[in-house]
């Protein structure tokens, strides 16, 4: 049998190039909320790959995000976005992936996070590194918010919840070379493991929209932590990571912009 790593690619590989298939063909629409949108696509890919998961390791855990919550008592636990950058998608804008992780008893062990745009598999096992292509990808190694080109994003919620970003871009678009927010948390991290970016924060992600790309940061050399600087887990009510270098710096700009 391939190894979880092999597998993981395999699964995220089909589901991204059926995601392409369909970019451009008309997407039914339905709303979680006013502006939180998923399409009958998001539904399929999370199909394809849980009953791929299920055929293969059927005693294996699944969280994805659409209707996948499957608690076998396993010490593996498979958690999936079938389609992060769904607003974008519904577009046609081509900014989306993928995002298959593997933990194991709390361990995030296995992260692919597949862009079927570019063709571009962002892969870290624990321990073994970060690639993309199989070429091994580190964070950048630049200093100084000034130099940097930050990623963010903002919570569905924005118009009815204060804690939206909002305070803290206003801050930080001040103080770096440039923000990006592009649509997709899981590609934003796969960046920043690649140097693209040099740093990402964001609040009220999903454990799905996170696992993979917290490893990849991980293993390509960066730190990952809340915006306070606290130790990262799951459910952390926000995220910030960056090439290391430029982690206090940025730390202490969401500092100063924090009471709203
Ligand atoms: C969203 C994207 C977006 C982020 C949102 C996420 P979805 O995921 O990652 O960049 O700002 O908070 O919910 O809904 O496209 O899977
Ligand atoms: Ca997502
Ligand atoms: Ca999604």
């Amino acid at each position: 049998m391939k190894d979880f790593k092999e597998f993981a690619i395999e699964i995220a590989r089909e589901a991204g190039i059926f995601l392409k298939d369909k970019l451009n063909s008309a997407h039914t629409i339905n709303y979680k909320g006013e502006i939180n949108l998923v399409t009958e696509v998001d539904k399929i890919s999370e199909e394809m790959i849980t009953s791929t998961i299920t055929t293969l390791f059927p005693d294996h855990d699944i969280l994805a995000e659409e209707f996948t919550d499957i608690d076998r008592g396993s010490d593996f636990r498979w958690i999936i976005d079938p389609l992060d950058g769904t607003t974008n998608y519904a577009h046609g804008y081509p900014y989306f992936c993928v995002s298959i992780a593997l933990e194991r008893l709390d361990t995030m062990i296995v992260g692919v996070i597949y862009d079927p745009m570019l063709d571009e598999v962002f892969v870290a096992e624990k321990g073994k590194g970060a690639f993309l292509n199989d070429r091994e990808i580190h964070v950048s190694n630049t200093r100084g918010i000034i130099k940097s080109l930050l990623a963010t994003g903002f919570p569905y919620d924005i118009r009815e919840d204060r804690h939206n970003n909002l305070n803290y871009f206003n801050k930080m678009i001040l103080k770096a070379q440039a923000i990006r927010r592009a649509g997709s948390a899981a590609l934003d991290l796969a960046y920043v493991a690649a140097g693209r970016f040099d740093g990402f924060w964001e609040l009220k992600l999903n454990p799905w929209d996170i696992a993979a790309g917290w490893l990849l940061v991980e293993e390509a050399g960066g730190t990952v932590t809340d915006i306070g600087g606290n130790n990262y887990f799951l459910e952390s009510p926000s995220i910030l990571a960056s090439n290391g270098r430029i982690h206090k710096e940025m730390m202490a700009v969401l500092e100063s912009a924090s009471s709203i």
